[in-house]
Formats: structure tokens, C-alpha cells, sequence
């Protein structure tokens, strides 16, 4: 079998939703310290509803994969929907990846987390810190720029 399954290369080589947002209502960028890779999200945002996404990702091809269904499965989505998001979630939707690659998709749960609550910050809307917890081991919300 296959290391990778058709939608992880379909994703990968042909990522969706890749760019920038200007004035982005919300943005979240994590890293994972172990790889090096980051992850970038940009949320436009419209009655807390997720109007537009957008992404750039520094990293292998499992984690580019990961933003590109990440983006797909809230774009259009409440954010409610959208902070219920999981990594398992997005590995099914690419129809798996392998073991040592589960982390990728972490970053992908993470950056799209870390947006909503740049755009709860910024607006002064209250949240559940609880669904904010800080990032899984191995994580850290690297200071460069992209
Ligand atoms: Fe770093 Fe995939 S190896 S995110």
C-alpha cells in the first residue's frame, strides 16, 4: 500500500486555499519545535461565520495537506463548527496518514484555533478559555514571520 493515499498527494500537489488574507479578521500561526514546520492561517469573518480561509505552511507535504482539507472543511462554516475541528478529523477527510505523521495534521487543528481566538481577541468577545487550551507537546507559537 501506498505510504500516502490519493487525497494526501491530491492536497498536497494541488493545495487549495493557499495565500494571504489582507486585513484578515482573525490569524493564527503555530509551529511544531521538533520539525521546524509553521503554520499560517488567515480567517475573514462575517457574522461569525468563515467567509474566506486561507493558509501558508512551512512544512512537509503531510502538513501542507492538512491546511489545504483544514481550510476546505470550515470554509463557509460557523465558528463554532470550526473550533470543533479535530486533527483525526482532518487525517479522515484525507483518508489517513501515516502514524509518524499525525502530528502534521495537529498543526492544522492548532492554527485554525489560534485565528478564532485572534479574532475573539481583538473584537473583545468573551470565550471559554477552556477551548483555548495551549498547544499539545512539542508545539510552540514561534515569534518570526513566515
Ligand atoms: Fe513537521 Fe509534518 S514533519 S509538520
Amino acid at each position: 500500500m501506498a505510504l500516502y493515499s490519493e487525497k494526501v498527494m491530491d492536497h498536497f500537489t494541488n493545495p487549495r486555499n493557499v495565500g494571504i488574507i489582507e486585513n484578515a479578521d482573525g490569524v493564527g500561526e503555530v509551529g511544531n519545535a521538533v520539525c521546524g514546520d509553521i503554520m499560517k492561517i488567515y480567517l475573514k469573518i462575517k457574522d461569525g461565520v468563515i467567509e474566506d480561509v486561507k493558509f501558508k505552511t512551512f512544512g512537509c507535504g503531510s502538513a501542507i495537506a492538512s491546511s489545504s482539507m483544514a481550510t476546505e472543511l470550515i470554509k463557509g462554516k460557523p465558528l463554532s463548527q470550526a473550533l470543533e475541528l479535530t486533527n483525526k478529523a482532518v487525517a479522515e477527510a484525507l483518508d489517513g496518514l501515516p502514524a509518524h505523521k499525525m502530528h502534521c495534521s495537529v498543526l492544522a487543528e492548532e492554527a485554525i484555533r489560534a485565528a478564532i481566538k485572534d479574532y475573539y481577541d481583538k473584537n473583545g468577545i468573551e470565550y471559554d478559555k477552556a477551548q483555548f487550551p495551549e498547544p499539545k507537546d512539542g508545539h510552540e507559537h514561534p515569534v518570526e514571520e513566515v
